[in-house]
């Protein structure tokens, strides 16, 4: 066992007994645990610095600290006891959480693939590992893939594309991020994960299809430099779930989609289980016009507002970076609407934007996305292509 788990499973080990007493109002005792519990995960915490999860460890510190200090200040009175123990039940057992979690059907994101401009060929890719299938089952006899990474620059429509291709075909949405597999307990994240495929078998099984997204899942299940044991055991939780989705004779409809800026941070075995990898790249002339188009629709122009002229002007920048140029003039406006003093007559509207806003707003804006930043990601894609 590494120095890591043992800390960790002490740490759990400590809190619980602690909660115990707290409930039994058996206040040293109770203090004696929180202490011991906050002792290991700051050792914890100064062993493995850069650790990703450090946060919500830090947070439990602070948590017991402030109940330890409580614990001394009431002397006798029973000051919300019941109220801590039971936020720090629900914390630590994940599992009633994840149960309400994972049965509960997600609000179903409200964007369909008119909203994400471009990206044909991530569309198509899409659309053949998981539309199709869903609708004409019968045409796959030998199964479909149920994996799907996601990857490339900042801001190029990756959460849009996951969210989009779960409306498309009516799916339950699952978001996974470090908020809700994490429930407080790094200890607990393997069972979180567990959980939560768990729910999404059963959800399929009855007939819905359900799309599990893990957004920056570089940050969740990559490789980083302080690997903690339950870091780990989490990623392996979920190469074991992956590979039990492949299994044969399960025909429902449950894919994993995963998106990442950093592909460089995943592990080949991770990446394996993604049968389709698809990049999605900076926008290209077409794709930029688009998203002026789209990002212009509610705004009033001038005459001399030319897209073309615009997309020029923005090779190199992002859809994100688009949608920041767009939205900065707007704002501009709006102030000088208000700055003028006539603001408080409603039938005032401000004015116009004209080309020179435009320019003006992308001269300030500069790419977000390198060229040498691009190379990396062709780099990689290359790497990972045949495999
Ligand atoms: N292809 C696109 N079509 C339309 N809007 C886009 C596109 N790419 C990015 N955007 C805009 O930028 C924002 C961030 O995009 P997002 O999908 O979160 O990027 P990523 O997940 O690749 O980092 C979106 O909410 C959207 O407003
Ligand atoms: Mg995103």
């Amino acid at each position: 066992m590494s120095v890591a788990t043992m800390l960790e499973n002490e740490a759990m080990k400590y809190a619980a007994d602690a909660v115990k007493y707290d409930k039994m109002g058996d206040k040293d005792k109770a203090t004696e645990s929180y202490k011991r519990a906050v002792e290991q995960l700051t050792r914890l915490i100064k062993l493995y610095p850069d650790y990703t999860f450090n946060k919500f460890y830090v947070e439990k510190v602070t948590t017991y600290q402030e109940r330890i200090r409580l614990l001394k200040s009431e002397d006798g009175e029973d000051m919300g006891v019941e109220k801590f123990t039971s936020f720090e039940t629900k914390q630590t057992s994940s599992q009633q959480s994840m149960d309400e979690n994972a049965s509960e059907p997600s609000e179903k994101p409200n964007v369909n693939w008119g909203d994400v401009a471009g990206l044909e060929d991530a569309k198509k890719a899409i659309k053949e590992v998981i539309v199709y299938p869903v609708k004409r089952p019968d045409l796959f006899p030998l199964g479909w893939s149920r994996g799907l990474l996601l990857f490339g620059p900042p801001g190029c429509g990756k959460t849009l594309l996951a969210a989009a291709v779960a409306n498309e075909i009516d799916a339950q949405f699952i978001q996974i991020d470090p908020a809700n597999i994490m429930s407080k307990w790094l200890g607990a994240a393997e069972q979180n994960v567990a959980k939560i495929f768990g729910g999404a078998r059963k959800t399929a099984m009855a007939g819905k299809p359900v799309i599990i997204f893990i957004d920056e899942v570089d940050s969740i299940l990559g490789v980083h430099t302080n690997e903690v044991g339950g870091e780990v055991r989490m990623r392996n939780q979920f190469l074991k779930e992956m590979d039990g989705l492949q299994d044969k004779g399960k025909n429902y409809h449950l894919y994993v989609v995963a998106a990442t800026n950093k592909p460089w941070d995943l592990d080949w075995a991770f990446i394996r289980r993604f049968q389709k990898r698809v990049m999605v790249p900076l926008p290209d002339y077409a794709t930029r016009l688009q998203m002026f188009e789209l990002n212009s629709a509610q705004l009033e122009l001038t005459q001399d507002v030319d897209f073309h002229t615009l997309t020029q002007l923005t090779d190199g920048y992002s859809g994100s970076d688009i949608k920041d140029i767009c939205q900065v003039i707007r704002q501009e406006v709006i102030r000088e609407l208000f700055e003028s003093g006539e603001a408080d007559n409603t039938t005032k509207k401000p004015r116009k934007l004209n080309i020179a806003d435009f320019k003006r707003s992308i001269t300030n804006r500069k790419p977000s996305v390198s060229k040498e930043m691009m190379k990396e990601y062709d780099k990689w894609f290359d790497q990972f292509k045949a495999l």
